[in-house]
């Protein structure tokens, strides 16, 4: 599949109906999204038979993505049952069969009980700007307890230092694969701008 024919597909994935601002729900968009997935796919094979977790995976936008791109199983992991609701609705949709979705709170589910279950995770987490600091870093630890090989991530490029600390302390590569510019929409009332251009970076994780 080319990189535009992933990106019209991903155009029509249903999003947030009334997106939960202390969730972050804010969808990756599908030109971010099939950027992220082309790249997993064809630069590192890690998407084509691999058994993958989506962790925060709001309506699906990622999942559905490596599911079209011949992932093994998708696993995607989310908090809130609106947003479920709308993925499962997607993967009918698009009538794809390979997926399992997991109701969770991330912050305090035992990620040891998927101790390197998954080839891959991917997300794009909340970044933890909404009275939830931290919770990127809750994110990717139960990222990197889950997965047996990579893990890709979107986080902002004011972290970078702190995340690269963390890696290296918990003896993981990491590599910056791209810098982004996220386009925030502004679906909250506090935004006064249309939308909000963030610095974004798209990150892997190795695991030796
Ligand atoms: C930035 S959105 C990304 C949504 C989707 N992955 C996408 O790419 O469009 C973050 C997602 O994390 C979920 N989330 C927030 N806090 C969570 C938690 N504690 N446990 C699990 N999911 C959570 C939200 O419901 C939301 O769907």
């Amino acid at each position: 599949m080319k990189l535009k024919e992933l990106e019209s597909c991903l155009q029509q994935v249903d999003v947030f109906e009334e997106p939960k601002l202390l969730l972050e729900q804010y969808p990756t968009s599908p030109h971010i999204a099939a950027c992220m997935l082309y790249t997993i796919h064809n630069t590192f094979d890690d998407l084509e038979g691999k058994l993958v977790a989506d962790l925060g995976c709001g309506c699906g936008v990622l999942s559905i993505g490596a599911a079209m791109l011949d992932a093994g199983l998708c696993v995607g992991f989310d908090i809130d049952g609106d947003a479920l609701q709308i993925f499962s609705r997607n993967t009918e949709e698009f009538e794809i069969a390979n997926i399992d979705l997991v109701q969770c709170d991330l912050c305090s589910v035992d990620a040891d009980v998927y101790a390197q279950k998954f080839d891959t995770v991917i997300m794009n987490p909340p970044f933890g700007t909404k009275h939830n600091q931290g919770i990127d870093m809750k994110f990717l630890r139960a990222a990197l307890t889950m997965a047996n090989k990579s893990v890709y991530s979107l986080h902002k490029t004011s972290t970078r230092q702190h995340i690269q600390k963390k890696a290296n302390e918990w003896g993981v590569k990491m590599e910056v694969i791209a810098e982004l510019r996220y386009d925030l929409p502004a679906s909250y009332k506090f935004h006064k701008k249309k939308s909000v251009d963030i610095e974004v970076d798209f990150l892997q994780f190795s695991k030796t």
